[in-house]
């Protein structure tokens, strides 16, 4: 077997975490129309090539601004579990042995859609998939930052009777223009409730939002991070406070935050000595789950099987999961890349 070849089966056989994933990103056409029809949504576009081919973005605002509209047929319950169940199949197939979930209740709350109707089917579908399969999983609620420090608190108060199905907090939508600062109080009280918490940073914005990340939101970790790797502080900072960066190659390319994904910059990431992960953040609309993403790692750039290795057992050692799992799960890593 050539050497692509041997790192693909490795990658796919290899037990994996998923920590970047937004789970309205998770809506495939079919299953968008099927719930459109199923809820009386009039979509925007009338067949599923049409809207398929409407997934050119030129940045992360084009992006958004579909994701905001296909989110719209999730009404009930039952469309939330449907939606997460059908992922979660999806990335079991794939050998995903834990998933941490982002969720966005400010873009239901407005269409009238209540919270615990949007947490009940997402967490029944969680806890579906850990008695058939023993999969495990965290939720994170996210905050849009196109919107006030008003509303995420607003949130965070409806949130309240919800927080033992919680376990961290995340800060997502249109990055510039919307520096992490501008929550700095809302983050505070989530981390003096005791949820971990995270932001979206540097994936389109400059490094100084990665900085606020760090020093205003005070993050357990980095989604993105990308751009933190034009000022050579931050990047000794965040190796300092040890955080991890969850990176999301295909994302970074349809979003045209990397030109070419030969230009990747995951594997200077790891030879920085940075804990960067590879996730797949909206998988429906960037052309990949989690195997396609590590693919396209491996039959694009030089990727090595000791860089295959080590992102993998950085999914596991910087997931949110308990500490016994991840030995568990270090120890079936370590005999598949050792055989
Ligand atoms: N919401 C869903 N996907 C996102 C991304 N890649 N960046 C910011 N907000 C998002
Ligand atoms: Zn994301």
């Amino acid at each position: 077997m050539n050497n692509t070849k041997t790192l693909t089966s490795l990658a796919k056989a290899m037990p994996k975490t998923e920590l970047h994933l937004h789970i309205e990103g998770t809506f495939e056409p079919d299953q968008m129309f099927a719930l459109a029809q199923r809820n009386n949504v009039q979509l925007k576009y009338k067949t599923v090539d049409e809207l398929k081919a409407a997934y050119q973005f030129t940045n992360l605002q084009d992006f958004l601004d579909l994701y905001y509209q296909g989110m719209s047929v999730l009404l009930k319950e039952a469309d939330f579990y449907d939606l997460t169940m059908a992922y979660l199949e999806k990335v079991h197939s794939e050998n995903v042995i834990h998933v941490e979930i982002f969720f966005d209740p400010q873009g239901h709350l407005s269409r009238g859609v209540d919270f615990e109707t949007q947490i009940h089917g997402i967490h029944k579908a969680l806890r579906d998939a850990e008695s058939k399969w023993g999969m495990t999983s965290r939720l994170i609620m996210s905050f849009l930052r196109h919107l006030s420090e008003e509303s995420a608190f607003e949130t965070l108060e409806i949130a309240k009777p919800f927080l033992h199905l919680i376990d961290g907090i995340g800060l997502d939508s249109s990055e510039v223009g919307h520096p992490p600062e501008k929550f700095t109080n809302v983050f505070k009280a989530c981390r003096d409730l005791g949820l971990k918490v995270t932001a979206h940073a540097g994936e389109e914005g400059p490094p100084e939002y990665v900085w606020q990340a760090l020093d205003t939101i005070k993050v357990d970790r980095i989604d993105h991070g990308n751009r933190a790797l034009e000022d050579e502080n931050l990047i000794t900072e965040i190796k300092k406070r040890e955080l991890t960066l969850t990176v999301c190659p295909l994302s970074n390319l349809k979003l045209c935050v990397v030109d070419d994904m030969q230009d990747h910059p995951i594997r200077k990431m790891l030879t920085l000595g940075l804990k960067a992960t590879v996730n797949s953040d909206d998988p429906a609309y960037f052309g990949g789950y989690m195997n396609d993403n590590y693919v396209a790692l491996i039959e694009k750039t030089q990727i090595t099987k000791e860089e295959l290795f080590q992102l993998a057992k950085n999914g596991i050692e910087c997931s949110w999961m308990d500490d016994s799992a991840k030995q568990a799960h270090l120890k079936s890593l370590d005999s598949l890349f050792l055989a």
